[in-house]
């Protein structure tokens, strides 16, 4: 609460803020895919924005690298899981680095630091009474020498008997059960009926956490929205939470327990501490200054809805009871559609960050996300059509455009020199004042506000200039005064449009930083550049060509031409 507080009163203050940023981790078994890159973005613009203000933020993510699946997939690719996760991370870094997600430190969750660090926080929660061990039954393959996970049983579901159900619940009926429940069970792994078989697991006392964590659910660390849906979970009451799993497992392994590992959900949240602290030893930062339990530091994670429980149940709780800090934010998004349904690989619409980045600019995307995100977790629709007419008519054919109508004018008519006066005050205050309202929208990341109001005033900017008409007074020489005082005004609208878009737009920001001669902070929107001299126009971005977008299905389609 106090914290909350705090933060408020320092961006009303406009003090410095210091931030720690993380993304959820990506899961080290497969490439990235365009659903993955909403996140990204979203997390990188809010970043990037805070950097802006000037504030300290620190950007951490790394690779998930723990769990079943991954240990199999390995193991199906006859290569270790260390071999395998260290492909896979240097695929998602390819990726990070190429939708310009300015990460300040991208680790794995399979370091010494984050072992070193689930080890002492287990023993802090073990001293403090939050774990008990207990016994339980579970379905065992006894061919493949592993026990199952809900997901690799499946069966006919004992309420409706739909055939080919997962071991946790019915696709068709909604039951939910155990998975030796199932009728005709069988192992996903080798196709042998599971047997039952006990084993002693740890349990992190959650139900200890209720009180605590309905009051702090209720500080605004959650929208509105999400904070009903957890209120729901909380009445019905918390489970206890299993965290440990049997080997074989690839993760880390309990302490004083040979064939028993942590579960992959608790050493993957404390990946976030471990991250940091391997960037701290770089930066030469003091990293348990930041977690204990009054630091001042921001902590906002951005996830998606999937994983709520996980960040907004067992996470502080884990915190609470190892004395650390908490989350000031857990920023919530939706699921990315394709053309309106769900991605899908028969229908060609799982598209892989690296199908886009093979064919398509990566600030084209950046820009459409943005313009649809929004602080709630409604679900996001991608359609491709939209997508194109969308980037092509707003930021080449408006804001760029401007640019290329203004800048000539002057490079050619004045040495480069932008007027000493602005044509039209009135107007470049309004454009200048919209960055408080501008503001409030990143910061609360109600990106798709933001770019209406963007667009809006770009609208203002080409309409102000197609009224003035340079191009017709220019062709009297004895307008040239006025000429270039118009596209100068034109140039610094312009400016104040890229000021705003270059939390989403870097690359077209830098080329524009380029053209104006100079670099943009967030309070350069509060004067114009006068007398300054500019450089000569190049072209900042392209249209984007329907062929790109078919090919780009090709390669998600497998490549087919
Ligand atoms: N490894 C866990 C997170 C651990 S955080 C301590 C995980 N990994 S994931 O690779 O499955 O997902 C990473 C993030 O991408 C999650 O926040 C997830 O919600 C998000 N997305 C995965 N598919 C998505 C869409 N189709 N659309 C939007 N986001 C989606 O969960
Ligand atoms: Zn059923």
């Amino acid at each position: 609460m106090l914290g909350w507080f705090l933060t408020i009163l320092s961006i009303y203050m406009n003090k410095k803020r210091q931030i720690i940023v993380t993304n959820a981790l990506p899961y080290a078994n497969s490439a990235l895919h365009l659903g993955h890159i909403l996140e990204y973005t979203q997390t990188d613009i809010w970043v990037r924005f805070q950097r802006m203000k000037k504030n300290d933020c620190f950007y951490m993510s790394a690779d998930d690298a723990h769990g079943t699946p991954i240990m199999l997939t390995a193991s199906q690719k006859g290569i270790s899981p260390e071999e395998h996760i260290h492909d896979v991370k240097k695929s998602h870094e390819a990726d990070f680095r190429d939708f310009l997600i300015s990460v300040d430190n991208y680790y794995s969750t399979h370091s010494s630091e984050n072992k070193e660090l689930c080890e002492s926080i287990f023993e802090v929660l073990k001293k403090n009474d939050h774990i008990e061990e207990r016994e339980i039954s579970q379905a065992f393959d006894s061919k493949e020498n592993i026990f199952l996970a809900d997901r690799y049983v499946k069966g006919t579901c004992p309420v409706c008997s739909a055939e080919n159900q997962y071991g946790d619940n019915c696709e068709i009926c909604g039951a939910t059960y155990k998975p030796l429940d199932l009728k005709n069970p069988i192992s996903v792994l080798s196709g042998e009926t599971p047997i039952e078989k006990e084993s002693k697991h740890y349990f992190f006392k959650l139900s200890n956490f209720s009180d605590f964590l309905k009051k702090w659910l209720s500080s605004g660390v959650v929208e509105e929205g999400i904070e009903n849906k957890l209120s729901e979970w909380l009445e019905e009451g918390l489970n206890d939470w299993d965290i440990s799993r049997d080997a074989p497992y690839f993760g880390f392994n309990i302490p004083g327990e040979s064939d028993k590992f942590f579960y992959v959900w608790l050493d993957a949240p404390i990946g976030y501490i471990a991250t940091f602290q391997n960037f701290c030893a770089k930066a030469n930062l003091d990293f348990k200054e930041f977690w204990k339990s009054d630091s001042p530091t921001e902590l906002y994670h951005f996830i998606g809805k999937d994983i709520i429980n996980f960040h907004a149940l067992f996470w502080p709780a884990m915190l609470k009871s190892a004395n650390m800090r908490l989350p000031t934010k857990i920023c919530v998004h939706g699921f990315v559609t394709i053309d309106g349904s769900k991605m899908s690989k028969s229908r060609g619409t799982f598209i892989l960050a690296r199908d886009y980045l093979n064919n398509l600019n990566p600030e084209y995307l950046r820009y459409y996300y943005a313009s649809k995100l929004s602080n709630s977790a409604e679900d996001i629709d991608l359609n491709l059509e939209d997508f194109a007419q969308k980037v092509n008519s707003d930021l080449v054919g408006k804001v760029v455009n401007l640019a290329s109508r203004c800048s000539k004018f002057i490079t050619k008519g004045n040495g480069g020199y932008l007027h000493s006066k602005l044509d039209d005050e009135v107007l470049w205050n309004k454009f200048s004042a919209a960055s408080v309202s501008i503001e409030n929208y990143y910061e609360n990341r109600s990106f798709s506000k933001a770019m209406r109001e963007i667009l809006s005033l770009t609208d203002l900017a080409n309409e102000y200039i197609s009224k003035k008409e340079p191009w017709r007074l220019n062709k009297d020489p004895k307008n040239k005064d006025k000429v270039i005082s118009i596209c100068s005004m034109g140039m610094n609208l312009f400016r104040l449009i890229i000021i705003y878009l270059k939390p989403v737009t870097p690359v077209l920001a830098e080329r524009s930083e380029l053209l104006l001669n100079e670099k943009l902070y967030w309070e350069s929107a509060q004067s114009p550049s006068i007398n300054h001299k500019i450089n000569e126009f190049e072209p900042l971005l392209h249209r984007i060509q329907k062929e790109d977008i078919k090919s780009m299905l090709d390669s998600a389609n497998g490549g087919s031409k």
